[in-house]
């Protein structure tokens, strides 16, 4: 066979294969073969050695039109492949933007934390100052700087966990007075969440682990009003228009005189219902004005300042808002429960 035969078969063999080429790698293997070291048109023009001188020039230019043409082609194919094969993807990608998302697991807020976080807001918009302390304390400040001397019945150790005689965990979050007058010039006006600790045995309305917030003000004037004002805008605030504030007397070391504080029962409205046990009222802290003998050991003139204190629990005011019947949950990080309190 001639080279003209030769070069225009190879020609019309690649220009089928092309034709049929139908993927990226059907066209590599195709441009392998016409470009490359071991193509047979390469080959082609390496045995042109042999043809004679006047057969030389016009089979070298034979070749190199079939190649041109040849690559043209090539490209052209390899384009409305390439763009064929985006559209299949496309399609085969297509984005249901109406399937709904696949959420990441994120956790949740605890109940407790979430209450404190509302109480925070509470008074932090009243202008209190948020501080926090230790719940491993000095006997010093849980005790004796709120005026519960040595043989005071709130240090039996049935109460009390001590950790040597001098150091206790916390009772009360009350240590937190004496340290905001022991660090602070008044006017004081400050909040104090956190843990504090009693021996009791766990049930379902006691735990050894609970949480409280403190509240103290401390001022020229201070007076027993004002304890009630800053109360009721809280519970109205917290609970909405109708709750208000009802004070018991009661007995605390550190405070003269000291009331219990009930809130109206946010379920009944005050009507009396299961939760309130018919009265009314729900009994959430405790509070009084600061005793001066308290004020005096705290380095502040008694003659001059007057101030208020008082103590939320949260736990209760917790278990009310979300109808939980059993302190412990609150403590076992059950996720059954816990995450029915992601927002
Ligand atoms: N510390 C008291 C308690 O734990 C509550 C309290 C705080 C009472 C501040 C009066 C003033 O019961």
């Amino acid at each position: 066979m001639g080279m003209q035969e030769r070069i225009s078969e190879i020609h019309e063999a690649m220009v089928k294969e092309l034709l049929g080429a139908n993927s990226t790698q059907n066209l590599e293997d195709i441009r392998v073969r016409l470009l490359g070291k071991k193509g047979e048109l390469t080959a082609l023009l390496r045995g042109m050695g042999q043809l004679s001188p006047e057969e030389r020039p016009k089979a070298g230019q034979m070749i190199n039109e079939a190649r041109a043409k040849l690559t043209e082609m090539l490209e052209k194919k390899a384009e409305e492949i390439k763009a064929k094969e985006r559209a299949e993807a496309l399609e085969r990608e297509t984005i249901d933007v109406t399937q709904p998302a696949q959420l990441p697991q994120i956790g949740a807020a605890h109940p407790i934390n979430m209450v404190m976080d509302e109480l925070i807001e509470c008074f932090t918009g009243m202008g209190f100052e948020v501080l926090e302390g230790p719940e491993v304390e000095l006997d010093h400040y849980n005790f004796e700087l709120m005026n519960i001397p040595k043989n005071h019945p709130a240090r039996d150790a049935q109460d009390t966990f001590y950790v040597d005689d001098n150091i206790v965990l916390r009772t009360h979050t009350s240590p937190m007075q004496a340290r905001a007058m022991l660090t602070r010039k008044p006017p004081i006006r400050v909040i104090c969440p956190g843990r504090v600790y009693r021996a009791d045995e766990v049930d379902a309305t006691h735990s050894p682990v609970f949480h409280q917030m403190e509240g103290l003000v401390i001022d020229k004037d201070v007076n027993m009003a004002d304890l009630r004002g800053t109360l009721n805008a809280f519970a109205e605030k917290l609970y909405g228009k109708g709750i208000t504030t009802r004070f018991r007397p009661s007995f605390f070391p550190f405070t003269e005189p000291s009331t219990e504080v009930d809130l109206t029962c946010s379920s009944c409205h005050g009507k009396g219902c299961r939760i309130c046990k018919g009265t009314g009222w729900i009994e959430v802290l405790g509070g009084g004005m600061v005793n001066p003998k308290v004020l005096e050991m705290c380095g502040i003139d008694s003659s001059i300042y007057s101030g208020f204190a008082f103590g939320i629990g949260l736990e209760r005011i917790t278990m009310l808002r979300y109808g939980i019947s059993d302190m412990r949950l609150l403590y076992e990080g059950d996720v059954r429960f816990l995450s029915q309190f992601r927002k």
